[in-house]
């Protein structure tokens, strides 16, 4: 979708669809107070009729109002007014933007309500994320597409003053960026695990590499890995037929010598679990262990869109997890890049085992800090659900900045405890560590995991396991953490208002 922005009076704008927002039902908004006479006494009948639903996101077309350039009025319910905000505004312009994208109107206009004019930037922002999700569609395995006819392609956020012009374009312009990286990150994690391999995303990791020179992309091939000793990596991939690879993006867009942010992101493409094998219910949602490896891929593009003045590092250790004679089994020692030993006591654990090597490998960036991104843990669905992804990590002030990060783009996280204590549940017989903790805490002893490889820098990971993907009716990705790493950037580069 196009966005554009504009000073004008309500009457004289020449669209196919003004959108007018009212607040329960019934209390017309700035927008409607602003009509001309003839138009507001039309809209305050029809209001007064009580045909716009009481609830948040009704709507309401009407035609032919009198003395507007408009074609069409929707009325818009952006619920109660006392609780109105940026998030609220763009939920409610979700559903606008639905309604018009499946009938014929093309163009479309909204007067930004004074009540968020003193929030103007996270109001264009979380509009621009909320219409695109809603315009979202993954046909791309689909023989017969099933697009809108004419599908809405343009929207004017209509302002009165022209300092509020700039302020909005840039919104505009980073919440564009975010949600193509989110779209990026769904449409990766959409495709099945027969097409979406390791070697696909480091095809695609490649591809988005050529946008810019500021963008390095290569991926480690595993005899490549091999050299190196990543023999925790490489124990997963050896039960499958396709290649591990270990992509690796570099963006510079900072200062040469300034330290990267490094964000690792798990790229699991099937997890059938190994030998320790899943039960069958809904394993098809395992070609989602890769959203980890998406949302670092996603983020990259959008500081490639947004030219963040910043050096960010992607890592993406990527492969499959398949049952098979030459499969990890449970029992198994390995031996990580960092020379720690590891006794495998479930196959199924194995996004602790390509993270780990990942996260030795990052150490040669010498990263201002590390952000791991992984569906690493059951456990963290049944502690958090689907609306909050665990967060936990070495550094109180890398927590508290991805945690505000995550507060301020409606793309929460929740911090976890990380001790000894829970360290100890990995304790072995036989090696310096297993890859389970045992009974309780799940999400905490695989952090903990994790942690052990990760002591020579600032590291934060992050548990996606419930918020990456959607289950049921609307199954699908979500494109989060997308936004919250972007965000994390953006305040990194003072961009962010
Ligand atoms: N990819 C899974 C975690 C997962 C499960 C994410 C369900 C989202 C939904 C991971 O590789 C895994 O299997 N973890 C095990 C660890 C256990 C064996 C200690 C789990 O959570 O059951
Ligand atoms: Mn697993
Ligand atoms: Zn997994």
């Amino acid at each position: 979708m196009h966005y554009l922005t504009k000073i004008s009076a309500a009457e004289n704008i020449a669209t196919q669809c003004l959108i007018l927002g009212v607040f329960d039902g019934k209390q017309p908004g700035s927008s409607i107070v602003k009509l001309p006479a003839m138009a507001r006494k039309q809209v305050l009948a029809t209001l007064k009729k009580g045909d716009l639903g009481d609830k948040a996101a009704h709507t309401l077309l009407l035609y032919s109002v009198p003395g507007i350039k408009a074609e069409r009025i929707l009325l818009l319910n952006l619920g109660d007014k006392k609780a109105f905000d940026s998030k609220k505004m763009a939920s409610a312009m979700g559903t606008a933007v639905d309604l018009l994208n499946k009938n014929s109107t093309r163009d479309c206009a909204v007067i930004i309500p004074d009540e968020l004019i003193d929030a103007l930037y996270p109001a264009g922002r979380d509009l621009a994320i909320a219409a695109e999700e809603q315009v979202y569609q993954f046909d791309q395995c689909k023989s017969k597409k099933n697009r809108p006819g004419k599908p809405l392609g343009k929207m004017t956020l209509v302002v009165t003053e022209r300092k509020q012009l700039n302020t909005l374009k840039k919104a505009l312009k980073h919440g564009t960026a975010i949600a193509s990286g989110m779209n990026l990150a769904k449409d990766l994690a959409n495709l099945p695990g027969n097409i979406c391999t390791p070697t696909y995303l480091a095809d695609m990791a490649k591809r988005l590499g050529r946008k810019t020179t500021k963008l390095k992309a290569t991926a480690l091939t595993e005899k490549q890995m091999q050299r190196l000793g990543m023999g925790a990596l490489l124990s997963v991939s050896r039960g499958s037929r396709e290649p591990a690879k270990l992509i690796v993006l570099e963006y510079r867009g900072g200062k040469e010598n300034s330290r990267p942010v490094v964000l690792v992101g798990k790229g699991l493409t099937f997890d059938a679990g190994g030998i320790s094998i899943k039960p069958s219910a809904g394993m098809d949602e395992m070609k989602y262990d890769m959203c980890g490896g998406a949302s670092v891929l996603g983020t990259l593009q959008a500081c490639v869109d947004l030219d963040l003045p910043i050096n960010v590092i992607g890592i993406v250790p990527s492969s499959e997890n398949l049952p098979d004679g030459e499969a990890n089994k449970p029992g198994d020692i390995v031996t990580s890049m960092a020379g720690l030993t590891i006794e495998i006591l479930n196959t199924d654990a194995e996004g602790r085992l390509i993270l780990c090597d990942a996260l030795t490998y990052a150490e040669r960036f010498k990263p201002a800090a590390v952000i791991d991104i992984a569906t690493l843990t059951g456990a963290c669905v049944v502690a958090l659900g689907h609306h909050t992804t665990g967060l936990l990590g070495n550094d109180d002030k890398l927590a508290d900045e991805l945690l505000q990060a995550g507060e301020d783009i409606h793309d929460p996280a929740w911090r976890l405890p990380m001790n000894d204590d829970y360290r100890k549940q990995l304790d072995s017989n036989f090696a310096d560590m297993a890859n389970i903790g045992g009974k309780g805490a799940g999400t905490i002893t695989a952090a903990c995991f994790l942690g052990e490889f990760t002591k020579k820098y600032k590291w934060a990971h992050l548990d996606i396991a419930g918020t990456a993907w959607k289950s049921g009716s609307d199954k699908g990705a979500t494109g989060r953490p997308v936004p919250l790493l972007t965000q994390m950037l953006l305040k990194r580069c003072k961009l962010a208002e």
